[in-house]
């Protein structure tokens, strides 16, 4: 098996190019029992999955990496810890946004330095729900003075738009990365936000799971889906052009995942992967089943053929409208309104 590979994400700041994905360990997901998924994530880090991402919003999963950073120490010494990476995020509530002081923030980065038990958040990346609220730019300058005066190593924005991250840039807000979602089904970040030259780490690689074997020539499923990243994807199939594009994709993924001997998810993460500015995949995963497939996806490269391939299978699909994130960010639309907004003072 080949190594994972790994990325300079930032001067002496290495990750793994494929993360493991937190949100899938906060409920909503199936029931989740602590020990279990504890050592499944010291599997994942074992196996040269190093870096994980999570929220101050993922229900108890901050918990669970602090769990995995105490079982680290424990068994595999002060190197592993070294090289473990954990992304956290910075989600203040929609109710709190027209009146969040700096206050607010510390709060916040200091409940998550505490359940993680880091003295230094590794990377915090900044989402903001409303950009017709002003003070984004305000929020992320105080983020950057907690990052002045030690409590975070590195800053990285999540769900902003080309126009979104430039203002972050214009502002001297030293960015990191940007956390998009990314996929065969979802290229928005290669219109404009791949120019900004900011990495990019991306979710959405197997949008929910829906870009693998398991959906191939499966029937429509009928609501309600069985976890919330199939919901969140299950809109995206729809607008890109519904059940029988999904399954003229993964009929042509398929034969190009069997030429070598591998499966649809992981032509689906090497493909974006191998995108401009890429930095990593996040994956998510309620289990260890799918981890030896997606520690080995630098097995699974793509040549000129697979990419003549792919591209004529995209092409048969509806490109999603705007720009990063704008069909989430309106709460009232299909996507929006099928999200939680005020979850951080809920924890
Ligand atoms: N910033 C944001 O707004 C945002 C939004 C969504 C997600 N995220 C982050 O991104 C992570 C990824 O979540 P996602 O919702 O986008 O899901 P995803 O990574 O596209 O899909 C995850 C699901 O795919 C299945 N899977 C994983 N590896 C596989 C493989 N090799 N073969 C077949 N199936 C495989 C797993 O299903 P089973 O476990 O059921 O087997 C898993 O639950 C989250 O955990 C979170 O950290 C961030």
């Amino acid at each position: 098996m080949v190594a994972m590979e790994r990325v300079e994400l930032a001067p002496v700041y290495q990750i793994s190019r494929v993360i493991r994905g937190g949100w899938q360990l906060a409920g909503g997901h199936g029931e989740v029992t602590p020990g279990r998924a504890v050592a499944d994530l010291v599997s994942a880090f074992l196996a040269g999955i190093t870096t994980f991402d999570c929220a101050d919003i993922y229900t108890g999963v901050e918990d669970l990496y602090g769990a995995l950073r105490v079982q680290l120490a424990k068994f595999a010494g002060a190197s592993a810890l070294e090289r473990l990476k954990i992304h956290t995020k910075f989600v203040p509530d929609l109710e709190l946004l027209p009146r969040i002081r700096k206050a607010d923030v510390e709060a916040i980065i200091d409940r998550s330095l505490k359940r993680l038990g880091m003295a230094r958040l590794d990377l915090v990346q900044f989402h903001w729900w409303d950009l017709a609220i002003p003070g984004a730019v305000q929020t992320a300058l105080w983020l950057q003075e907690l990052q002045q005066a030690g409590k975070i190593d590195r800053i990285g924005v999540t769900n902003f738009s080309t126009e979104g991250v430039r203002a972050f840039l214009d502002a001297g807000v030293p960015l990191t990365s940007a956390q998009v979602q990314y996929s065969l089904l979802d290229r928005r970040p290669a219109r404009h936000l791949a120019e900004l030259g900011v990495s990019l780490l991306c979710y959405g690689s197997l949008a929910g799971g829906f870009l693998s074997d398991r959906w191939l020539g499966m029937p429509e499923p009928d609501h309600p889906l069985p976890n919330r990243s199939l919901v969140k994807y299950k809109l995206i199939i729809d607008d890109v052009g519904g059940w029988a594009a999904l399954q003229h994709l993964l009929a042509g993924l398929s034969a190009i995942a069997q030429r070598k001997d591998t499966g649809i998810a992981q032509i689906a993460s090497r493909f974006v992967l191998d995108q401009p500015q890429v930095a990593a995949v996040i994956v998510g995963a309620t289990t260890g089943a799918h981890l030896r497939a997606n520690v080995s996806l630098s097995n699974d490269q793509l040549d000129q053929s697979d990419r003549s391939q792919i591209a004529a299978l995209l092409a048969q699909l509806r490109p999603l409208s705007g720009d990063v994130y704008d069909l989430e960010r309106d709460r009232t639309g299909r996507h929006g309104s099928i999200m939680k907004y005020n979850l951080s003072t809920a924890q």
